[in-house]
């Protein structure tokens, strides 16, 4: 049997800012780099074999209003099956349809299972476009190693992909903030209950057609900062997009709703480091006590921190446009002290989540032993306004009207 090999590097760097105590030690990273399942020997995954097997029902549209996030999928789905022997066998697409999968399939035991979440839009002119694409090919090869899954080759799965989005595009409404959500996932799919690498795997994507996550406007939320329960963990796998790192966030999401919280803000260790919201990554934009210069601050990708595909492009987009305003934007540690500090002394401007859902989701109000830590925004308002330049300038890229080399056209 394939012996998976996991090289263990643990890389000590120095922290990018000096600005605060916990931020001016060195800044230590963990992941495990792993060696994929599939080697050169096997067959690559290759979009010349696709067969399509087109829907004889196709499904009637449901009005873009009435939309709900993930509960309606379009005609077809993508499915691609991997063996140890053969590697990736024919990718075929055919009508949207159940999984026949044996009791003991070891993605029901042992949590086999990763995916991704990302979006097609269309354009003015109707065309199809994919947002940044080759980010969340990286990423799942990165989830599936980890989990001793198979890897792919990433243009190859655009590719056929964009196959299945083409066919099903009829689905993507043609307004600004509606979009067809995509679901590429793989599972582990070797019928044995022995702990081990799989020797199968099934690579599918399903797509749902959805809207604007605020239909009518920004609604800031109220978070409570979680310090009973832990999300990620130095050495775990809070960096991947593991299923197995969802389901256990869901009794304190329910916790903090039934205190009225709509989400959690993820701590971590004594020192109540800010991680992330919910499952976005946390953004916080802070006054220098000193100067008043704006600081834009995320925590940094030290292993525990999911690499999101949103918190990269609002990095990008503020050091292009918000530096040259007079910005610092610094990936680095915080804390919630540090937050309550900033709030009490008038310096916390804003804070807000970031993911592909939402783009970004702003934040009214943090509760934190026993206070309140309040966000900079306003009774009357729903957004500060960095949330709302980012959710422009990112949106202006998603639907083709500004031209940027992350949106890719697929037809
Ligand atoms: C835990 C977690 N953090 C952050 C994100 C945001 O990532 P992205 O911007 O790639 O959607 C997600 C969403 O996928 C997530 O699940």
């Amino acid at each position: 049997m394939r012996a998976a090999t996991f090289a263990r590097s643990a890389v000590w760097a120095a922290s990018r800012s000096s600005r605060t105590l916990q931020a001016s030690r060195p800044l230590r990273l963990f992941s495990i780099k792993a060696e994929a399942a599939s080697d050169s020997k096997q067959k690559a995954l290759d979009p010349n074999r696709l067969s399509i097997t087109q829907t004889s029902s196709p499904k009637p549209l449901s009005q873009p209003e009435t939309l709900v996030f993930g509960r309606e999928f379009t005609d077809h789905m993508l499915a691609i099956e991997w063996t140890q022997e053969d590697g990736w066998l024919d990718p075929k697409i055919t009508p949207y349809q159940n999984l026949s999968l044996d009791p003991a399939t070891c993605v029901f035991h042992y949590a086999f299972e990763c995916f991704e979440g990302m979006k097609a839009y269309k354009d003015k002119d109707g065309k199809v476009r994919l947002f940044r694409p080759d980010m969340n090919m990286a990423r799942l090869n990165k989830s599936a190693s980890r989990i001793a899954l198979p890897t792919f080759e990433p243009a190859s799965f655009i590719e056929l992909i964009s196959k299945l989005v083409n066919l099903d595009s009829r689905f993507i409404p043609n307004q600004r903030g509606y979009s067809l959500y995509l679901r590429p996932t793989m599972i582990g799919t070797q019928k044995t209950l022995g702990v081990g690498p799989p020797g199968s795997a099934l690579l599918y994507v399903i797509a749902s057609p959805v809207g604007p996550y605020y239909p009518t406007g920004f609604k800031a939320v109220s978070l409570e900062a979680t310090d009973y329960a832990v999300r990620a963990w130095p050495g775990g796998v809070g960096d991947k997009k593991l299923g197995a790192n969802y389901a256990p966030c869901i009794v304190p999401q329910l916790q903090a709703a039934s205190r009225g919280y709509q989400q959690n803000l993820w701590l971590f260790g004594e020192e109540e480091y800010v991680t992330e919201v919910g499952t976005m990554n946390m953004f916080v934009v802070l006054k220098d006590k000193k100067t008043g210069q704006k600081e834009l601050i995320t925590a940094p990708l030290d292993g525990t921190i999911l690499e999101g595909v949103t918190r990269d492009s609002v990095l990008a987009l503020a050091r292009e446009r918000l530096v040259p305003e007079g910005w610092k934007v610094t990936e680095r540690k915080y804390t919630m002290n540090e937050l309550y500090e900033a709030s009490q002394d008038g310096r916390l401007v804003e804070a807000f989540g970031a993911g592909t859902a939402a783009i970004v989701s702003p934040i009214r109000t943090i509760a934190w032993k026993g206070k309140h830590v309040e966000c900079g925004l306003k009774e009357t308002e729903e957004s500060g306004e960095t949330a709302l330049r980012v959710k422009e300038w990112i949106e202006a890229i998603q639907y083709g009207e500004e031209e940027h080399e992350w949106s890719v056209k697929i037809a």
